[in-house]
């Protein structure tokens, strides 16, 4: 596995790849879930870039840019082990050189959820996601279905921005109770972390309820608002119900897929999950018609 960590070091080794690549972006402090999508991208690419860079455009000033998790050398072991054939540790300098000035807005994707609670958050995101898709040109870029927001606004800046590539989206990855995998659950206390399965068992009371014919997003609500408040360290940051593929608030449920996100704190530890309803929809993947990607 080859490290490299300036951008013409990067070209050169894209140059010999024949075939196509597939690309996994990361911020480093990697779990099984970034090596779930370091193996899809093995398995259905000749060649596998991974990027490591905490990418200091996606945090507000409030947030943990500078307590972030790093640990460039475990992470280049578990990327070796799995399969990687080249990885890119650039500095936020080679990134974002002085009088840097293009930035990438996705515009109505990036509104609401995540987008209204990390101001910027997304503008961050899209822009170092372009940025990458250019150095490397993958034919096929790999992200996790547990920052769906995310996911859709990459889909939308893929289409509107015409990147040749294809956008694959894997399913949450999750810890045996339930917990979906972060880098940010390392900030969890031992009663905090316990605790956190609360957000697993509220998304599945949901399902269940959709599945018992509940047809209203407020009764949703209420049955996820119940089973979080059910944990007293486990505080309810929003419960959102949209449209899977327009993310538009929805409140009388239909036939559509819906996409049903949370965020539930655990003192200053904000934890995502989300589920697509019904739950055998599993990703965002096949919802390409409005979000773009195809
Ligand atoms: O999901 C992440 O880890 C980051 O948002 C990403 C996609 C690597 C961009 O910095």
């Amino acid at each position: 596995m080859k490290v490299v960590d300036n951008i013409a070091a990067l070209r050169a080794a894209r140059e010999h790849m024949g075939g196509s690549v597939g690309l996994v972006p990361t911020m480093g402090a990697l779990h099984a879930g970034h090596i779930a999508l370091v193996k899809q991208a093995r398995a259905e690419n000749e060649h596998v870039v991974a990027s490591i860079f905490v990418n200091p455009s996606q945090f507000a000033q409030n947030e943990d840019l500078s307590k972030y998790p790093r640990d460039i050398p475990r992470d280049l072991a578990m990327l070796e082990a799995a399969g990687v054939d080249v990885v890119f540790t650039p500095t936020p300098d080679l990134i974002y050189p002085p009088n840097y000035q293009t930035w990438i807005e996705v515009e109505t994707v990036s509104q609401g959820l995540e987008g209204d609670r990390r101001p910027g958050h997304f503008r961050g995101v899209a822009t170092v996601v372009a940025k990458l898709f250019n150095l490397v040109q993958p034919q096929r870029a790999y992200f996790g279905q547990k920052d769906a927001q995310q996911v859709a606004v990459i889909k939308r800046m893929v289409r509107d921005l015409n990147f040749p590539l294809a956008i694959r989206v894997y399913p949450t990855v999750r810890e045996a109770d339930g917990l979906a995998m972060s880098s940010r659950n390392v900030y969890l206390s031992a009663e905090q972390r316990t605790a956190a399965s609360v957000i697993r068992r509220a998304l599945v009371s949901a399902s269940k309820a959709y599945e018992a014919g509940e047809r209203t997003a407020e009764d949703i609500r209420v049955v996820i608002s119940e089973v979080i408040a059910s944990e007293a360290v486990a505080e309810l940051d929003y419960v959102s119900i949209v449209d899977a593929e327009t993310l538009n608030v929805v409140e009388a449920i239909t036939e559509r897929p819906l996409l049903v996100s949370l965020v539930v704190k655990m003192g200053s530890t904000r934890l995502l999950d989300n589920m697509l309803l019904p739950a055998h929809l599993n990703t965002l993947e096949g919802l390409t018609q409005t979000l773009g990607g195809g």
